[in-house]
């Protein structure tokens, strides 16, 4: 059965991240009915979801059973798998869930097209990712050999291979998106780049002294969110399923990443020391503005991540639009209007953050 884009149906898990608010946008304006799978127990919704006409289910990724009813009352042409334990620190602390949720969550999902009988109809998108590489050598491509060095990592390979399995089995499609890092405004507040970026804002206006990091000096390829669901959906509307790497072929390192941000505010850092010992302070009033906490090193760090995105590229016509430094730009932006509104809630002196525009 063909359809037209409009009125096609898309189901997307993970809807309530930063990927599945960004993919509902451009599945709406492409005129899909968009369906969104929330965790019963979420916090509660952002209601700008339910405003924009995304549909959404309760459920849990995690019970077949209910996922493959949901599936059955929406009959999806097309299913964004995004759900997932995502940080890969947490992974560590739970292991457990972590596999829960990204493999056996992901198995669900391809087990309930497979008895509900949609092979022929529906098609798969499934978040694979980056830290599947963990320590082979950059840049990596699609036929880089994995080696992760996380349970998130693990997690994600077993949902990769089951994708892969299902796709030869059953001759369903199913598309791997291998997305290395991507970030936006309205990244979770426990990754790297936007707890950088919310610290330096809050620093800025005087609500915080100084912000806690990690490694600095681990590398990462990182693009803008946006870039990469446009990926997500190419890749599920090509002839035939396949695997492809997103990457913007950039590297950079944390300590590059703070610099930029800290530069984005007009404030030039110094940085002091070696190690856990490692500082930064304000070059112009000589205050320390980061310290390293030895607790968010990871059990096993996974240093380089830098993707070739050739393949998509070549056979989808892919690419990043939105440069790394247009990227911090943006979420330094949106960081400091958010400050600006709470200042202006709470009627505080909001006048030295109009200028942020
Ligand atoms: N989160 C965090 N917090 N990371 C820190 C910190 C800190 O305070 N300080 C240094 N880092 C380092 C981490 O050790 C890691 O090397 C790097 O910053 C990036 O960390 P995250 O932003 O947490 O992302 P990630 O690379 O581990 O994983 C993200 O990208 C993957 C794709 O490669 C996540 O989005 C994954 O879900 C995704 O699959």
């Amino acid at each position: 059965m063909t359809h037209t884009i409009a009125g096609k149906i898309a189901f997307i898990t993970g809807i309530t991240g930063q990927d599945g608010r960004y993919l509902a946008e451009l599945l709406l304006s492409k005129g899909y009915v968009v369906h969104g799978l929330v965790r019963w127990d979420a916090a509660p919704v952002d209601p700008r979801l339910v405003e924009m006409g995304v549909v959404l289910h309760d459920g849990d990724m995690i019970d077949a059973l209910n996922i493959t009813g949901i599936i059955k009352a929406v009959q999806p042409d097309e299913i964004y798998n995004l759900a997932a334990l995502s940080h890969v620190r947490v992974s560590f602390d739970t292991p457990g869930s972590t596999f829960d949720i990204n493999a056996k969550g992901t198995l669900n999902i391809l087990d309930a097209v497979r008895v509900l009988a949609m092979e022929e109809r529906v098609r798969i998108y499934q978040a694979s990712s980056s830290e599947m590489f963990g320590s082979s050598a950059a840049p990596q491509n699609e036929d880089t050999p994995f080696h992760p060095c996380s349970p998130y990592g693990v997690s994600k390979l077993a949902g990769y291979w089951l994708g892969r399995i299902y796709r030869d089995s059953y001759n369903m499609f199913i598309a791997n998106g291998i997305l290395f890092n991507h970030e936006s405004p309205t990244r979770g507040a426990d990754f790297v780049t936007r707890k950088i970026t919310r610290a330096v804002a809050a620093i800025e206006a005087g609500q915080q002294e100084r912000m806690t990091l990690g490694n600095l000096d681990s590398i990462r390829d990182w693009g803008h969110a946006r870039d990469y669901v446009r990926g997500m959906w190419m890749m599920l509307q090509q002839d035939t399923p396949d695997d492809y790497v997103l990457a913007t072929g950039k590297a950079h390192s944390v300590l590059e990443f703070v610099t930029l941000a800290f530069e984005a505010i007009g404030v030039e850092l110094e940085w002091r020391g070696e190690g856990v010992d490692e500082i930064a302070v304000n070059a112009k009033t000589g205050k320390t503005v980061i310290t390293i906490d030895p607790q968010l090193f990871r059990p096993k760090e996974v240093h380089y991540l830098l993707g070739d995105a050739s393949k998509a590229r070549t056979k989808m016509g892919w690419q990043p639009e939105i440069r790394f430094e247009q990227l911090i730009e943006e979420m330094i932006k949106a960081d400091r209007r958010e400050i600006l509104s709470v200042l202006e809630e709470t009627n505080d002196d909001g006048d030295l953050w109009r200028k942020a525009g």
